[in-house]
């Protein structure tokens, strides 16, 4: 695992037109049912994305002609039931819209494949499509354990039964694989039984709306009995639009509904084959207004009379929009009273145990949460809005990463491995970005006795927003080293102190470990400590994350050295101050004297030389102005002149806030 992250501030709403990417589901059926079929087929509006890359590998490998025409059109020559290639290694990663068609192709087709993905991908079961496959007939082996990939497929021996039975509580992607499959049985007609409840129905719907785009028509009986008669065949039905992802369009519509909206998705609409589409009731029952058309979704926050109301909590049965319900999971943060997701047993086979991993995160932001083997249950913390900062981790799972995003609209967060999107939607944060409208960040930087402080705790109060002292928390980790006894060149153990800072600015007086210290981190001995200690970038990493959870509603004053150039590089205004050093050491001198600490001015000058030194000098986050900061030099100003100043350059921002 690398350490990557993203830190989303937190959002004052959201609003805008996302235009959606093409569904996965869809993109790699029509792929897989065009590679299939008799004739040319241009598909369009298909997703580039993991999933579909490792679909669009496999055809390749499997001699298919596929041409990229334009960015998401292709053109896809069939191969008429017979893949050019009969001997393959096909790695898959992990895509299940892949692994489990290919799988039941290759093993009705026939010839001599290995099929391998990633390593939760060989967690994944299998078994119940393999043994449905052996009932027809199929030489299917597994490499590693019985019951999960890598699979090994040979010929199918030719009397096979015409009949098969498949569990259908595990994946729907068992059913919608064997019933791709049976049309390359040619001349045979074969019925599928499925056994027990199928989940996650809306997909299988899918999956027979295609094959009849493609000219097979499944004859069903209920959800019980499929059956493909003799003779069926793919054939091109030449042009093949992919509706826009509904799962994916859970995110953007939830957003609406928490960010006041309306946020309106663009390239599907209500009569969209995908079972996801739902979500837009489900979030309809939390009292968000959605409205649609005929390739659009919208999505508002519940309307008041004053504000925005908050979401109501329910009580779903999710079976039928497994991937959105994670979506949903999300937004109980923001409910009236608990959520409770049932029927969603699917969750612990997906990209890693969605359950217990959901559970784990949404506990992150002070939510109390009770799983089950099928359910889980969310009791937003309270009272709101109570959210916690915190770090989020996403599992290799591209829906918790986008799920968690909607957190957002509540508090700041930090998600790792936000590139695990790319399975399914590489731009996802920047269309979030587009629509998406973050606190707002004056940042004042500046040296050492240049007024910074002063001057933007007033301009904080002027305004109405939080204020951030960033030296400070240099200054604290410095104190809690030394009197932890640690040295403040010890870059591991000084970075864990840094992390586990227990440290409260409530009503004016800053605590560490509960003892009052704001005296304490001003002495001469700190200052000189925090300058060293804030050279160390393990202590900066440590502290980035902290200080990026001051951005709360309406806006945030950050005071500091390296606010504009690396903790709030996207502050609507950034203001850089700078003195004499003659000023700074008279003003320091008058402090000390103030204090009753008898200092003198050549002492002064050189401490601050020093300290001024070290700061610009050092090898990480160096202090400097900013290109894009204003520069302020306060020699010759008073404190009101200089307030009055920077909010003069505040209030001819076009959009603060
Ligand atoms: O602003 P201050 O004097 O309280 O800062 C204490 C020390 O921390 C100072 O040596 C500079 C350093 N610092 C920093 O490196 N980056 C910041 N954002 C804030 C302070």
């Amino acid at each position: 695992m690398n350490g990557t992250f993203l830190d989303l501030p937190q959002m004052l709403g959201a609003a805008g037109t996302v235009r959606l990417p093409g569904s996965k589901s869809i993109s790699n059926r029509a792929l897989l049912l065009a590679a299939l079929a008799s004739g040319e087929t241009e598909l369009r509006d298909v997703l580039l994305s993991d999933d579909t890359e490792r679909m669009l590998e496999a055809l390749r490998a499997l001699g298919v002609d596929v041409v990229q025409q334009s960015a998401t059109v292709f053109r896809v020559v069939g191969s008429g039931g017979r893949f050019p290639v009969r001997q393959a290694d096909l790695f898959l990663g992990n895509a299940g819209t892949a692994f489990r068609p290919l799988t039941a192709v290759l093993a009705v087709a026939g010839g001599d494949y290995r099929l391998t993905g990633v390593a939760r991908m060989h967690e994944r079961p299998i078994g119940d499509l393999v043994e449905a496959l052996r009932q027809l007939g199929a030489d299917l082996r597994y490499a590693g354990s019985e019951g999960f990939p890598p699979l090994l497929i040979g010929s199918p021996v030719a009397d096979g039964s015409d009949l098969v039975t498949l569990r259908g509580e595990v994946s729907s992607q068992f059913l919608t694989g064997l019933l791709i499959a049976l049309p390359l049985r040619r001349g045979r007609t074969t019925c599928v039984e499925v056994l027990g409840e199928l989940i996650s129905k809306p997909y299988v719907e899918m999956t027979l709306q295609m094959m009849a785009r493609f000219g097979v028509e499944v004859v069903r009986e209920g959800w019980q009995r499929f059956t493909v008669v003799a003779g069926s065949a793919y054939r091109s039905p030449g042009v093949v639009e992919v509706e826009g992802d509904a799962s994916s369009a859970s995110y953007f519509l939830a957003l609406g509904a928490l960010g006041g909206g309306p946020l309106r998705v663009e390239g599907l609409g209500a009569d969209s084959i995908q079972g996801d589409v739902r979500f837009a009731d489900a979030l309809a029952m939390m009292g968000a207004q959605v409205s649609s058309g005929s390739n659009w979704l919208a999505a508002a926050a519940p309307a008041t009379s004053s504000g925005h109301a908050r979401l109501r909590g329910i009580d779903l049965d999710c079976n039928a929009i497994p991937d959105a319900a994670m979506t949903l999971a999300t937004l109980a943060l923001f409910a009236d009273g608990p959520t409770t997701l049932r029927n969603i047993a699917s969750w612990r086979v997906k990209e890693t145990d969605r359950i217990s991993a959901m559970a784990c995160e949404l506990r992150r932001f002070g939510a109390r949460v009770e799983e089950g083997a099928d359910f889980i249950r969310v009791f937003p913390p309270t009272p709101a809005p109570a959210l916690l900062p915190a770090v989020v981790d996403t599992y290799d799972d591209h829906r918790m990463a986008m799920a968690f995003s909607l957190a957002a609209l509540g508090v700041p967060l930090r998600i790792k491995q936000p590139e695990v999107v790319a399975k399914t939607f590489p731009e996802y944060f920047a269309r979030f970005a587009e629509v998406t409208q973050p606190v707002p960040v004056l940042a004042i930087d500046g040296t050492s006795a240049s007024g910074k402080g002063t001057i933007a705790q007033r301009v904080a109060q002027a305004l109405g927003w939080h204020y951030l002292d960033s030296g400070a928390l240099y200054r604290l980790t410095a104190l809690a080293a030394e009197r932890a006894g640690v040295a403040c060149d010890d870059a591991g153990r000084m970075a864990t102190i840094a992390a586990e800072l227990d440290v409260s600015f409530s009503s004016g007086a800053i605590l560490l470990a509960g003892d009052a210290v704001d005296e304490a981190i001003r002495s001469e001995e700190i200052s000189r400590a925090a300058s060293r200690v804030a050279a160390l970038p393990e202590v900066r990493a440590a502290l980035l994350f902290r200080q990026r959870a001051f951005r709360r509603p309406p806006g945030l004053v950050a005071d500091g050295r390296d606010m504009a150039s690396v903790v709030f590089p996207d502050a609507v205004c950034k203001v850089f101050l700078s003195a004499s050093l003659e000023m700074r050491a008279k003003r320091r001198l008058k402090q000390l004297i103030e204090k009753g600490i008898a200092a003198n001015m050549s002492d002064l000058l050189q401490d601050l030389r020093e300290r001024d030194e070290r700061d610009s000098q050092r090898s990480v986050a160096p202090m400097q102005q900013c290109a894009d900061a204003e520069l302020l030099d306060t020699t010759d100003l008073t404190i009101e002149t200089a307030v009055a100043q920077v909010l003069a350059w505040v209030s001819k921002l076009p959009n603060k806030g």
